[in-house]
């Protein structure tokens, strides 16, 4: 069926993230063993503060990737997996137990990092059964995907992950040195990290930097949108 990567190693040094897939849905089987990397992850006080949601019907995957600003390929993909930081069953599990919380942005930090580890172990499975991925940002606009999810008080969906069988083969992206993005002991030079930073972009620089760090763009309104949502959802982001 699917080629298995001879080890660890092979299947991360490849990695490149695939955004055209297959018509196929992806067997239970393989599914299982994706979602069973995702569970294994380690969590900060093993309070495993989040759900992941595994959309698979086709209307709600397009509602997803039209709200996600036209991306396809959540569209096309055979599964798209949405990590949500959820303090609502952790809310409720505190309350079962007779105390009250209301979660901070530092539980949310906490959730943040546990997803990501989490996120990129199942990446990791699914490529290694031979499963292209992309990781999606959800937080741009996370209570319209919340809405569409339709979770309660106390959540954020935060990161999404496609997965499906590629049909492009894309180059591998290009990544800062590793001596420039690794420092021994202390912190070396941002200048020259800057250089490298600026080479991994080349003549693609303005576009970027333009699309991510001009006023009123992207992260002006995902910042707007993540402390309306946070406080909407009963986070406390004051202290
Ligand atoms: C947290 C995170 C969010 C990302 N969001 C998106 C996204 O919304 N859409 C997308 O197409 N790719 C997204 N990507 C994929 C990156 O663009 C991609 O990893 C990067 O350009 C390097 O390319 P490579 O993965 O092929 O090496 C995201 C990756 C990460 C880690």
């Amino acid at each position: 069926m699917y080629l298995m990567s001879s080890s660890c190693l092979d299947t991360i040094y490849s990695h490149v993230s695939i955004r055209e897939y297959l018509e196929e849905d992806i067997p239970s089987s393989d599914l299982d063993k994706i979602l069973r990397a995702s569970q294994r992850a380690p969590s900060g006080w093993n309070l495993q503060p989040y759900t992941i949601i595994v959309v698979k019907n086709t209307e709600k995957k397009k509602k997803l990737a039209d709200l996600l600003g036209g991306q396809n390929h959540i569209a096309n993909s055979s599964v798209f997996l949405v990590f949500i930081v959820d303090y609502a069953k952790i809310v409720n599990a505190v309350e079962e137990h007779g105390k009250s919380l209301t979660p901070l942005l530092s539980h949310f930090a906490e959730a943040l990092i546990d997803i990501g580890i989490s996120a990129g172990w199942a990446a990791l499975v699914a490529e290694s059964l031979g499963y292209g991925v992309t990781f999606i940002a959800v937080y741009e606009d996370p209570c319209r995907v919340a809405e569409i999810l339709e979770t309660p008080k106390y959540t954020i969906p935060v990161l999404g992950l496609t997965i499906g069988k590629p049909r492009e083969k894309p180059r591998k992206r290009p990544r800062q040195p590793l001596d420039q993005l690794t420092d021994i002991d202390t912190y070396s030079d941002y200048r020259s990290k800057a250089k490298s930073v600026l080479e991994v972009y080349g003549d693609k620089a303005d576009r970027v930097f333009n699309y991510i760090f001009s006023r009123n763009k992207y992260y002006d309104k995902a910042h707007r949108n993540i402390l309306e949502c946070l406080s909407t959802t009963g986070f406390r982001t004051t202290y």
